[in-house]
């Protein structure tokens, strides 16, 4: 008693002890139970990643056809939810569309929130992979004035949730399966990363045992940071104006190690990963493939590849360990799939959810788990006597 650890950030502090995602950020590995991002990345799909985050194990084609049945049977989003929509100002950032529909999910559910029921649990759980993407589609659709579409249950998680971001109803939508196995796997990347930020808040909050919706709606605004999730839109709005200013990544490189204000190379860099990021390895695959598609190359993706280059060349990025994350080729990708910058974020947060229920259930069963409470070094005044206004 009387002792306190002073660890601004966390850096040195485990909170818990979890056994859903393994990271080795010396050597650049990730695991979800064990298995290998790179083999999930090539032979598994997002619902069973997500399967296989919130239970454990991956499942048998049984349990894998009763979990996509249940999440298809709940996409539909109340009708009074989805006049929420209207609420909001027509450029309104997805990201607090999403949290706020969500958060409000606890209002539509109110009889089933009891943390500590199970079956309750369960039931939160298969809505909220059901409807956060029909949320998501629907923000999309209301930022852009278009009618919002039912989902179509025939159709698989990703598939559907494509279709409701584009297509139309006086017409039928065509799904580019290329696209959709590219989304699907650039959830599977996202899907869990352990303490990151917006798990620890969900965990956080959920510590005070609010109920699942509410600890999920703050961490997606957790995520909604430029150094967390945001960074898939700020690399892209870095990009453009490397390219509007010419394309010249020297530069940009130069004013980045000359810490000019507000100027970070985004996009790289990690608290945990000292090397290269797994993801980003099989993530610039993809965006070679995807975006050697589109006719004549794809200027920002040369001037990204130019950028990490210089950068991983470069003594100030060596010397400090930084390597390209993540978010470094997302962008790119979800550009040239149609999703406008605003909405990178609300992906993560899609390829996000099933790590933070995850990790939200597992905190709930844990036994050591107590209230979030970090205790601080205070700074301030001493004690002093009150002043009458006349006074001061
Ligand atoms: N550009 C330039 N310098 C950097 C960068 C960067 N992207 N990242 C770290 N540094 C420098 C930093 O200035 C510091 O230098 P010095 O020792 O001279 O003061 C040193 O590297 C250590 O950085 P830090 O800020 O103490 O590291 P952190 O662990 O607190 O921050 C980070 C990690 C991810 C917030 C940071 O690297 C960053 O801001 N990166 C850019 C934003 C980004 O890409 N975020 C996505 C992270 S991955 C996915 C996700 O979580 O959403």
């Amino acid at each position: 008693a009387g002792y306190i650890t002073y660890d601004p950030g966390f850096v040195n502090t485990g909170a818990t002890s979890s056994a859903i995602t393994y990271i080795d950020g010396e050597q650049g590995i990730l695991r979800y139970r064990g298995y290998p991002i790179e083999q999930l990345a090539q032979r598994s799909t997002f619902i069973e990643v997500s399967y296989l985050l919130i239970y454990g194990e991956l499942p048998t084609k049984q349990q894998l056809e009763d979990f996509t049945s249940k999440i298809s049977r709940h996409t539909l989003l109340h009708e009074d939810l989805k006049r929420f929509f209207d609420g909001f100002p027509r450029d309104a950032h997805p990201m607090p569309v999403l949290s706020s529909a969500v958060s409000a999910l606890s209002t539509f559910y109110q009889d089933s929130l009891d943390p500590a029921d199970t079956d309750n649990v369960e039931l939160s759980t298969i809505r909220l992979l059901a409807k956060v993407p029909t949320i998501a589609a629907y923000a999309y659709k209301k930022s852009i004035g278009q009618p919002f579409l039912y989902p179509d249950n025939s159709l698989g998680l990703v598939e559907n949730f494509l279709r409701m971001t584009f297509g139309l109803p006086a017409e039928p939508y065509e799904i580019d399966p290329a696209m959709a196995k590219a989304l699907d796997l650039l959830f599977i990347l996202h899907a869990d990363h352990e303490q990151n930020c917006s798990t620890s808040t969900v965990r956080l909050v959920g510590s005070s045992e609010a109920n699942l919706f509410a600890s999920i709606s703050a961490g997606i605004m957790a995520l909604f940071g430029p150094l967390h999730g945001g960074a898939n839109s700020a690399v892209l709005e870095m990009l453009e104006r490397i390219k509007a200013d010419g394309g010249d990544v020297d530069t940009f490189v130069n004013r980045v190690k000359n810490k000019e204000a507000g100027v970070r190379l985004m996009g790289f860099g990690h608290r945990v990963y000292k090397n290269y990021d797994p993801r980003a390895k099989i993530i610039k695959q993809t965006a070679d493939e995807i975006l050697s598609k589109i006719a004549g190359g794809d200027e920002l993706l040369d001037i990204a590849k130019r950028l990490e280059e210089r950068a991983l060349s470069d003594d100030y990025f060596i010397e400090r360990k930084l390597y390209p994350n993540v978010d470094f080729y997302t962008g790119l990708i979800y550009r040239a799939m149609g999703f406008p910058t605003q909405f990178f974020t609300v992906l993560f947060a899609l390829g996000r959810l099933p790590g933070w229920i995850a990790h939200w259930r597992e905190m709930m069963q844990d036994p050591a788990t107590k209230i979030g409470r970090p205790r601080q070094i205070y700074t301030g005044e001493k004690e002093r006597d009150y002043k009458p206004l006349s006074e001061r």
